[in-house]
């Protein structure tokens, strides 16, 4: 049976419909999912009963796949699984807790920063826990022209440095090996998408400020930016089901995920992330 796509939010995300639960596919049936996925940017999938191996397989056909680090919070049989959860395996920690609380993109912060992840539900909780996506598309095409003017061919600096104790209050702060290991990267603040070809505004939660503009000008702008892509007509909410998956493009979204209360209940969540390229720069706007 063909498969079909059943639209989310506009233009914005897609349900596929009609699809193999464990994502073993001819290769026609991928090409119309890969389309999909450059059409809408982000693909929800229902009903998956995909082996962690199932998910590898299917991620990797979009894309090599990146391994995250440390590698603790991996999958202790699929280095290439990132487990998101709050729960206990054999009396020990299962996966890494609280991740992606504000909007960001997956490595967004390295010099290529990852193209996609593909997110599957394994057990989640009855309230809360949901996870918002940003449409950068359509944030670019609405930012006013003139700080579309201003901001279009310069690239924001991208600092874990700078804001790594914003983001993570509750953890150490950074030694100099670790700052040494995550230097300050600039991206381009207007990213043409290799695929489509169309612009995104490219601004998750570590970009502090401007090359080329005063320090305090720059913060600034980048945080007027940052509200103009968390309006909620450019956002799409999930509430997780056991079995649904979503497939998201890190170069035109954001995402987010929200609290639930994690003393009560798990949520447990396994992502395979795709390599990315180096972001390209969009002069003409
Ligand atoms: C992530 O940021 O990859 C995790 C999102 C979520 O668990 O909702």
């Amino acid at each position: 049976m063909a498969v079909s796509f059943r639209p989310l939010r506009g233009s914005f995300g897609a349900e596929v419909v009609g699809i193999d639960p464990k994502l073993a596919v001819d290769e026609p049936t991928f090409r119309s999912v890969e389309e999909a996925w450059y059409r809408h940017s982000i693909l929800l999938f229902r009903g998956l009963t995909m082996s962690p191996a199932d998910h590898i397989a299917f991620t990797r056909r979009l894309g090599p796949l990146h391994i995250m680090t440390p590698l603790q919070y991996n999958h202790p049989d699929y280095p290439e699984v990132f487990v998101v959860a709050n729960a206990e395996e054999n009396g020990k920690p299962f996966g890494m807790r609280k991740v992606g609380l504000g909007f960001h993109t997956d490595g967004e912060d390295k010099v290529r920063p990852n193209a996609g992840s593909f997110l599957h539900a394994h057990k989640v909780p009855p309230e809360g826990g949901d996870t918002m996506w940003a449409d950068m598309y359509a944030a670019w095409e609405t930012l006013p022209g003139e700080i579309r003017r201003t901001v279009a061919g310069r690239r924001a600096r991208f600092s874990r440095i700078d804001l790594h104790h914003v983001h993570y209050p509750e953890e150490p702060a950074w030694t100099e090996e670790q700052k040494r290991a995550r230097p300050d990267v600039w991206h381009p603040i207007a990213r043409r998408h290799p695929r489509s070809g169309r612009i995104a505004l490219y601004v998750g939660r570590w970009a502090v400020d401007i090359e080329g503009l005063p320090a305090n000008e720059g913060r600034e702008l980048i945080q007027t930016m940052q509200a103009h892509s968390r309006k909620p007509e450019f956002i799409y909410r999930h509430s997780w089901r056991v079995g649904d998956a979503m497939l998201w493009d890190n170069r035109c979204t954001l995402h987010c995920a929200t609290e639930f209360d994690d003393q009560r209940y798990v949520r447990m969540m396994f992502r395979t992330t795709i390599e990315g390229e180096v972001p390209e720069l969009a002069i003409a706007v």
